[in-house]
């Protein structure tokens, strides 16, 4: 029998597959309650994907907090509770408010510590819809230890010109990916105003991945697509994030008609499949309104 250093390495280890990867989704009261949820949705996205029911095995959602705890625990998934020291982070978190990104900034320092404890992960936001199963579309080599998706894609996969949306990214363990989450940990207390993605884009920029000798790639939304930049073609569609969304409610409004979509889609004979249109997420356009 294993004996494990504590509760996260036996939890990492009981969900990983084989090579080492972990899909980790954070959670916390917000995201699980309510007739849908939000985790409703996204294990939805699981069950009526394509070739994806299998990969459940290998999430493990990340509470952070007790109720959030105790809906996983009730699903029957791989769950994990992150201490917070004293933090309330279970009400909504609108965008960029204070406790938003204070949440943020712990979940950065708890996926530093997967990536010390040797694991692979990919980290993925619960508005994100895994309509496909992600991995063919996700570069095996071993070199690249980044790869990230994009609110907006140019064209070069390899242009640090790309938005990029830490909505969803795979990364590799080693010590190149380390030091990059601990020069991003490290700007937690001198960048206000700024989200933690906001952070890791300045930190590109500056110069870091390159500095670090990252190979980082960014993933097309053709593939990996969001409301900010949609997909032209469903028959491609690998996720699809509610970003460039303000609330809770417009992202569960808009990311069922999403899985509506995708069941028709899926039920048309495939010479009608290319008249499917993608719902127009107006839910989300319009949360910005006030
Ligand atoms: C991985 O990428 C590197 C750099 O482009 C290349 O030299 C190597 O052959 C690739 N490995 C595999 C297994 O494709
Ligand atoms: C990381 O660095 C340490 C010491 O600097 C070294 O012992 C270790 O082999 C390195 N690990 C990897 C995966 O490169
Ligand atoms: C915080 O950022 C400012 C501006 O980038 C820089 O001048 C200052 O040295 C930083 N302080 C710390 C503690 O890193
Ligand atoms: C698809 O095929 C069916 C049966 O062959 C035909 O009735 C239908 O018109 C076709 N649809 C399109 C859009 O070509």
């Amino acid at each position: 029998m294993t004996i494990y250093r504590d509760e996260l390495e036996a939890i990492l280890a009981k969900t990983a597959t084989e090579n080492k990867i972990v899909i980790i989704a954070v959670v916390n009261k917000a995201y699980v309650e309510g007739d849908k949820s939000m985790l409703d949705l996204f294990l939805d996205g699981f069950w009526h994907g394509d070739d994806t029911r299998g990969l459940r095995d290998h999430l493990l959602i990340v509470a952070v907090d007790q109720t959030a705890y105790e809906r996983c625990m009730f699903l029957k998934l791989h769950c994990y509770k992150l201490e917070t020291d004293g933090v309330d982070y279970d009400g909504e978190k609108l965008f960029m408010s204070g406790d938003f990104v204070k949440m943020m900034w712990r979940r950065t320092l708890f996926l530093g510590d997967v990536l010390k404890r040797g694991y692979n992960f990919i980290f993925t936001d619960t508005d994100v819809i895994w309509l496909r199963n992600p991995f063919p579309r996700l570069n095996p080599n071993e070199t690249i230890d980044l790869q990230i998706s994009t609110d907006v894609f140019y064209g070069d996969e390899w242009s640090e010109s790309n938005k990029i949306n830490t909505g969803f990214y795979m990364i590799r363990s080693n010590n190149k990916t380390i030091a990059l989450f601990d020069n991003w940990y490290a700007k937690k207390d001198n960048s206000s105003g700024m989200k933690e993605q906001d952070v890791l884009e300045m930190l590109m920029h500056e110069g870091v991945f390159k500095g670090l000798g990252l190979r980082v790639r960014f993933l097309d939304t053709l593939f990996f697509s969001g409301f900010c930049q949609k997909s032209s073609d469903v028959s491609a569609v690998v996720t699809v994030h509610a970003n460039c969304c303000r609330s809770i409610s417009a992202k569960l409004t808009d990311l069922m008609d999403v899985i509506h979509h995708w069941k028709t889609f899926k039920n048309l004979p495939t010479n009608e499949t290319l008249t499917i249109e993608w719902s127009k997420h107006l839910a989300c356009i319009n949360s910005w309104k006030f």
